[in-house]
């Protein structure tokens, strides 16, 4: 994802159990153009694998010489955006923009598999609006051009990320290829995963958005799936030592300067039903090393500890 699923931010959710982890989508033209922040995008560790790159663009030269530029990186699979809704990249016909040429999308996604040597894989959505679910079609055409393995966002182009994801309908994707078929789109708990499984019948289940600030979602998910059980939410303890490993992986693959600003929409997440955290996001937004991020969050939490031992001000009163 976008400013999200960077190296830092997969290896947190790799620890809390993730069986797989993408980067966020890398330009074909910019690393074509050998661009400082498209060529960024593609460092991976061996601890993140399997790990798949992901590519995007309308040109199939460019996807050709990008998807190769991509392999040398050293991936376990090379997946192919066809999904992406915002106006820039749709806008300019790549991304979901390709489900309105779906020729084109062919031509791309052929030319892709045949450039390289790994299993090349694509994610997309249910069609381009309401009245134009082209998903069964779009399934087959792309599991016919070599992809191995299709994952469904089960929103069309035009819901961007309104309403709800369909999960019916990535269902009848997954009942029209025999390649495998992970089903995305709000699953935000470990039920919720289950619940898609069981509508959709897909091989595995994509989390997005329900990881923010919340990377342990992959393990309660897995455990929840094997078991039944659901793991609780770790202790605030926990959660802040997880944010620091997260701030400390940030700072150490972009630079202290950078590492600390690209964290900064990650705080509130942490503290998902922390009262009063956004004076300490606003405080944190002042500080410049990891020691200061560091003790300012030790003590946040201390005195947030202090105010939940203490009895709420009607419960004084009634004494
Ligand atoms: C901020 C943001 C960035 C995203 N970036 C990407 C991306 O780079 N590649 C991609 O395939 N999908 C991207 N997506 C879409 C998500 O992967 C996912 O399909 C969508 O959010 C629905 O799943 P969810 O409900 O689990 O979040 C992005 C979504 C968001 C909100």
């Amino acid at each position: 994802m976008e400013d999200v699923t960077d190296l830092a931010f997969r290896l947190v959710c790799k620890r809390q159990g993730a069986d797989m982890v993408y980067t966020e989508f890398v330009s074909s033209e910019g690393l074509i153009r050998d661009i400082r922040e498209a060529v960024g995008k593609l460092k991976i560790l061996d601890e993140e694998r399997p790990i798949g790159i992901q590519i995007y663009g309308n040109r199939v030269a460019s996807m050709v010489q990008a998807a190769k530029i991509a392999e040398a990186a050293g991936p376990d699979i090379l997946d192919i955006n066809f999904g992406c809704p915002s106006k820039h990249v749709a806008g300019s016909g790549a991304g979901s923009g390709l489900l309105k040429t779906p020729e084109l999308m062919e031509e791309i996604t052929r030319a892709v598999v045949n450039a390289v040597n790994i299993p090349v894989t694509a994610k997309t959505r249910l069609g381009w609006c309401d009245s134009e679910i082209t998903i069964v079609e779009i399934a087959k055409m792309l599991e016919s051009c070599g992809i191995q393995a299709l994952t469904v966002h089960g929103r069309t182009r035009t819901q961007k990320f309104k309403g709800q994801a369909n999960w019916e309908l990535i269902g009848e994707a997954k009942k029209a290829v025999k390649i495998p078929v992970i089903g995305n789109g709000d699953v935000v708990s470990p039920q919720d995963a289950q619940k898609m499984l069981q509508v959709a019948g897909v091989d595995a289940v994509m989390i997005g958005r329900g990881s923010y600030g919340n990377p342990w979602i992959f393990k309660q998910t897995k455990h929840f799936l094997q078991t039944g059980e659901s793991l609780a939410l770790p202790e605030l303890d926990e959660r802040v030592e997880v944010l620091l490993e997260h701030l400390a992986l940030s700072i150490l693959y972009k630079g202290e300067r950078r590492g600390i600003i690209e964290m900064g929409k990650h705080y509130g997440n942490y503290f998902h039903g922390v009262r009063n955290v956004k004076y300490l996001k606003a405080h944190l937004r002042e500080l410049k090393s990891y020691d200061q991020i560091a003790s300012a969050i030790r003590v946040f939490i201390a005195d947030f500890r202090k105010s939940e031992a203490m009895p709420a001000a009607a419960e004084v009163l009634s004494v």
